[in-house]
């Protein structure tokens, strides 16, 4: 399922709301993503946002109210056409009456024309106040969208433009576009499924300043859990200590060190159908923790002695249920695929990704890498590209051999 968000086609709908004024970000970044992007204004959009930085930043007209109907392109048929070139319809900020018209069908203005006519997926991104939001019309005009398939993107909480504190607020472009992606990627085999991932390092302190760690950035363990978000997953997320902030749409589950790594997955494997442990784990932590900060002074050596951790993917190994998958990971600096395989058998998992730490370019902390997965059942396949790409490639492997 490679390349499913290239050159993708996208409808950006920008409806009367105050937060109009952050919806030249999201054309910012559709762009950056490599979308095309049509922007269409409802008349109420156009009294908080121009048309002329729309559509510098798009690079392509955009469409206004007055020019629906109008004599100028009425013989494009413009509700119909766009409705067909869209991939995907976000609408973004998506006001309480946009949801009411799009509940009722009513097909007035453009955009509520290209709504009731495409066959695409589409994002409502609601934002206003909070009475707005929580009035039992909002609320049922919501369930009612839901259920007929619509995607609505939950609102931010936090200080609101009139003035109030609540839930209402449009949320960022990078999460807006995240939304996006979930709703247009093609593959939803994990929909229903409940997924596990381990993210990260972890820090085994010996006193409150010092810690052992790695280098691991936990980006493979993320662009696992996205994509298995993408493909429809509820997903946990176990991340050990990283700069990364970008975790919208994931239950994020924040851990320090081993064991607090061990406690928070053993706690939540039983109902989890797949987990996958791309965290590379401490093996050895202090034998004892120094709660004051050991000092330098009269001191020229150091003895450390450390205990290992436990193994938390042997642990998971060992009350597997039925139907549930492992995946691990095996960062290795010589006789990669012989040590990967081996540790198939002695965690018991049911696939192992083996990369080759030695390589130059590829592993911990940059964007790319080079995997061979490894599969109980003797098969394997090879993966090279950004983290991204090989995460595709693994769940595709896994996903098609069910
Ligand atoms: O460190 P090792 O090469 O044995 O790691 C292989 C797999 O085991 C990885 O998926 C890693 O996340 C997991 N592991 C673990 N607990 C440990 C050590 C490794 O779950 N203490």
């Amino acid at each position: 399922m490679l390349n499913w968000k290239s050159d993708r086609k996208i409808v950006l709908g920008i409806t009367g709301g105050i937060a109009a004024y952050k919806s030249p970000e999201i054309v910012r970044a559709l762009v950056k993503a490599g979308c095309e992007v049509e922007v269409v204004l409802t008349e109420g959009g156009e009294r908080f946002v121009s048309p002329m930085v729309l559509s510098t930043l798009a690079g392509r007209r955009a469409w206004r109210g007055c020019e629906f109907l109008s004599d100028d392109y009425g013989w494009r048929i413009p509700h119909i056409s766009l409705a067909d070139w869209a991939d995907a319809v976000v609408v973004a900020p998506c006001t309480a009456e946009t949801l009411a018209n799009t509940v009722q069908g009513r097909g007035k203005e453009l955009l509520g024309s290209i709504l009731l006519a495409t066959g695409a997926p589409v994002l409502l991104c609601p934002a206003m106040n909070v009475n707005m939001l929580n009035n039992a019309a909002t609320v049922h005009n919501l369930d009612i969208l839901r259920s007929r398939g619509y995607h609505v993107l939950d609102p931010d909480s936090g200080d609101l433009a009139c003035g109030y504190e609540g839930k209402g607020r449009l949320p960022a472009p990078n999460v807006i576009l995240e939304e996006m992606w979930r709703a247009i990627c093609p593959d939803k085999s994990l929909e229903g499924k409940n997924v596990l991932v381990t993210a990260g390092p972890t820090h085994e302190y010996l006193d409150p300043v010092r810690f052992i760690s790695n280098p691991s950035s936990g980006k493979m363990g993320l662009a696992m859990a996205r994509a298995a978000w993408y493909r429809g997953a509820r997903v946990t997320l176990v991340l050990g200590p990283t700069g990364i902030s970008d975790l919208s749409g994931l239950e994020v589950v924040r851990v320090v060190s081993a064991l607090e790594m061990r406690d928070a997955v053993m706690s939540r494997s039983a109902e989890m159908d797949y987990v996958v442990k791309a965290a590379a784990v401490g093996d050895f932590r202090p034998a004892e923790f120094s709660s004051d900060k050991i000092k330098r002074r009269g001191v020229d050596t150091m003895k450390l002695e450390l205990v290992q951790n436990p193994d938390i993917a042997a642990a998971l190994g060992e009350r597997k249920r039925d139907g549930q998958v492992l995946i691990g990971f095996a960062a290795e600096s010589s006789d990669v695929l012989a040590n990967a395989a081996d540790k198939i058998r002695s965690k018991r998992l049911d696939y192992i990704v083996a990369n080759d730490i030695a390589a130059p370019g590829f592993g911990f902390g940059v964007d790319t890498n080079s995997v061979c997965l490894l599969g109980a059942d003797g098969g394997s396949a090879s993966f090279s590209g950004t983290k991204e790409e090989v995460a595709e490639g693994i769940w595709d492997t896994v996903l098609s051999g069910r």
